[in-house]
């Protein structure tokens, strides 16, 4: 079945990142809206969605009888007022993150989509990018065990958050991601700790330290202070002589406990006991997004045609909001 799309918000994230996964799936853009007419219009032109399928107002697009979904990514307060009307239209929401500015409206929105029985499927791709899928599905994995601990950073530049001093920017759009993906690693949080660091005004250092449900323990650094041209994001999950490791999303390790190797003359690499490592091959000629956004909006079409899915929903949202509302009150 082909899904017809009311999509709000034509900003930079959905004009380069979003719109282009969602057009490779069987998905028609019924509808597209944006309060800016000049982007506006050029989404549309670049979309293929004829002028008089384009509006400048949302309440439009939901108004509208040919539509199956909506997607929405505009902005915290839009996803929250969007996502609640379009509920309340029974129409199933994909959002991009934050859900809303704060984790009670965040609550909100979980509450609506719950009332409603529709999804409203979150912008968490981090679950969704090629290498944290394998190292995910392998951290869960019988032969895991119970994950012992998290380390991880995530890092940005200042450039991007300096119409915010107070970070806000930062809080919302950056460091949300890694309280979607710890928990959905290494199940709830239990206690959470955070210190910062001001090296310079627009940078900001952070050290978050969390007790998981299962007794296990995490340590997260997120800042502000590097360059966007180096790699950002690099975790590891430790369990009982195993370990798996992503660097930057594209270098997945597997490390368990082989013997040593130095005094062997047989020395070999064995299966089931030596390091797996994965990296994708970008020489091959296929349009393939390991960032996850087009896995992810496949779930969301997968839930919006009623087959099951195992996506990233508002209540994660509320439950990553308020993960980071404890986290900026800690570091204070
Ligand atoms: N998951 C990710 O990797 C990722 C990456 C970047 C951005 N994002 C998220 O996507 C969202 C948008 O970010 P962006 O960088 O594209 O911002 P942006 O400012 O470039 O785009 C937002 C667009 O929404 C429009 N808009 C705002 N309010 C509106 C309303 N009420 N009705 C219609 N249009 C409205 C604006 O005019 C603008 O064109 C943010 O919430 C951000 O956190 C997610």
């Amino acid at each position: 079945m082909t899904v017809r799309i009311g999509w709000i918000g034509c900003g930079v994230h959905a004009n380069e990142m979003l719109l282009p996964q969602l057009v490779r799936h069987d998905v028609e853009i019924a509808a597209l809206c944006d309060i800016d007419a000049d982007r506006l219009g050029r989404a549309g032109r670049r979309y293929g969605v004829a002028p008089e399928r384009q509006t400048r107002d949302w309440k439009e697009v939901l108004a509208r009888g040919d539509i199956d979904a909506i997607g929405v990514a505009a902005g915290p307060s839009a996803h929250l007022e969007v996502g609640i009307a379009a509920l309340a239209r029974g129409l199933p929401v994909f959002a991009e993150k934050p859900p809303a500015a704060t984790a009670a409206e965040a609550q909100k929105l979980a509450d609506a989509s719950a009332r409603a029985g529709k999804p409203v499927v979150l912008g968490f791709m981090k679950r969704y990018s090629t290498a944290n899928r394998i190292a995910i599905n392998l951290v869960h994995s019988s032969e895991f065990g119970a994950p012992a601990s998290f380390l991880g950073e995530y890092m940005t530049a200042p450039t991007y958050f300096e119409k915010d001093p107070d970070y806000t920017g930062f809080y919302l759009h950056h460091c949300v991601h890694y309280f979607d993906l710890v928990p959905h690693l290494m199940g709830e949080v239990v206690a959470l700790g955070a210190r910062r660091q001001e090296i310079a005004p627009g940078k900001l250092l952070l050290h978050v330290d969390f007790r998981f449900a299962s007794g296990g323990i995490g340590t997260l650094v997120m800042g502000t202070h590097q360059s966007r041209g180096t790699p950002m994001e690099w975790w590891q999950v430790m369990g009982d002589h195993r370990r798996v490791e992503v660097r930057n999303l594209h270098e997945v390790r597997y490390f368990r406990a082989p013997p040593f190797k130095v005094d062997r003359a047989d020395a070999t690499l064995r299966d089931g006991e030596d390091t797996l490592v994965w990296e994708p091959n970008f020489t091959v000629a296929a349009n393939e997004d390991h960032k996850g956004y087009h896995a992810l909006i496949g779930d969301f079409l997968k839930l919006v045609r009623g087959e099951k899915a195992d996506a990233p929903l508002a209540a994660d949202g509320a439950r990553a909001m308020a993960l980071l509302e404890r986290m900026i009150a800690a570091a204070k």
